[in-house]
């Protein structure tokens, strides 16, 4: 699975699901089951956008025995630094390897808030996801209070900065999500010139960090709906979204896939 993501990950539209700390094994089976028909339509052939679902630890059993053979990649939403040991409650990006695992969330700004993750941290789990063969899927965002203080700019270009020696292993075998903070879970969504803008700015810090790094794809997340997720997949250096609460409702979630 991870390899053959590597090897379509050269800005391919990617929209992937991160379901939260959200569900349970009969929820997920009945979310799962109402999304699969549409999403293996034609085997899966008939999508432009690659589809992913990044769901809680316990339930990536669950993901890889419903998902195998779907064309539907399945992710974890954190990974551990480290391979082995004495590091109570984490988890091992080798053993999420075990369970197929192919996208790893790595920093997403819940973790970087209620977990105190830096960017030195979100860049040793970037390269463990790696090294285990799975993508890491890098998150970078800016609060509200560095968007008004006019710190979008630098906040993300350090977020990436702390991830170069990693995305130039990685080249285009790494997704990049923009998440601004402020449109996280809020309803609020960066209008698309905004999110456009910052996308640019991205893909620029990227090819300073490694010139293969360009063709990655950059994905926006916050607030992504099936009412604006045209607009925003539209924009020309947004490859596809990462979908939050959306991604809980099948119709939805469907809806932009389908605009992706
Ligand atoms: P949201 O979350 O779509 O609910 O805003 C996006 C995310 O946090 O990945």
């Amino acid at each position: 699975m991870s390899e053959d993501i590597a090897k379509t990950s050269q800005r391919t539209p990617w929209v992937i699901g991160n379901w939260k700390m959200n569900g349970g094994l009969a929820a997920n089976q009945s979310l799962l089951a109402a999304m699969l028909p549409a999403l293996n339509a034609g085997g899966g052939r008939t999508r432009r956008a690659r589809v992913g679902v990044c769901a809680p630890f316990p339930y990536l059993a669950q993901l890889q025995s419903a998902l195998e053979d779907t064309g539907v990649a399945w992710g974890a939403q954190d990974v551990s630094d480290k391979t082995s040991g004495a590091f109570t409650g984490q988890v091992s990006a080798g053993m999420l390897a075990e369970f197929g695992v192919g996208l790893a969330l790595i920093g997403h700004s819940e973790r970087r808030q209620y977990n105190g993750e830096s960017n030195v941290l979100v860049a040793a789990k970037a390269a463990a996801a790696l090294a285990a063969g799975i993508t890491p899927v890098i998150c970078v965002g800016e609060t509200l209070a560095e968007r008004e203080a006019g710190q979008h700019q630098s906040t993300v270009a350090a977020q990436l900065a702390a991830c170069a020696p990693v995305l130039r292993q990685a080249g285009s075998a790494v997704i990049v999500a923009y998440e601004p903070v402020w449109a996280i879970g809020t309803g609020k969504t960066a209008s698309p010139a905004e999110a456009q803008a910052m996308h640019a700015f991205i893909r620029d810090q990227l090819r300073l960090a490694a010139t293969a790094c360009a063709d990655c794809s950059v994905l926006y997340g916050g607030s992504v709906k099936a009412s604006n997720a045209r607009e925003l997949f539209a924009q020309p250096d947004i490859d596809g979204g990462l979908i939050g609460g959306a991604s809980l409702i099948a119709a939805d979630f469907l809806a932009i896939v389908a605009a992706a």
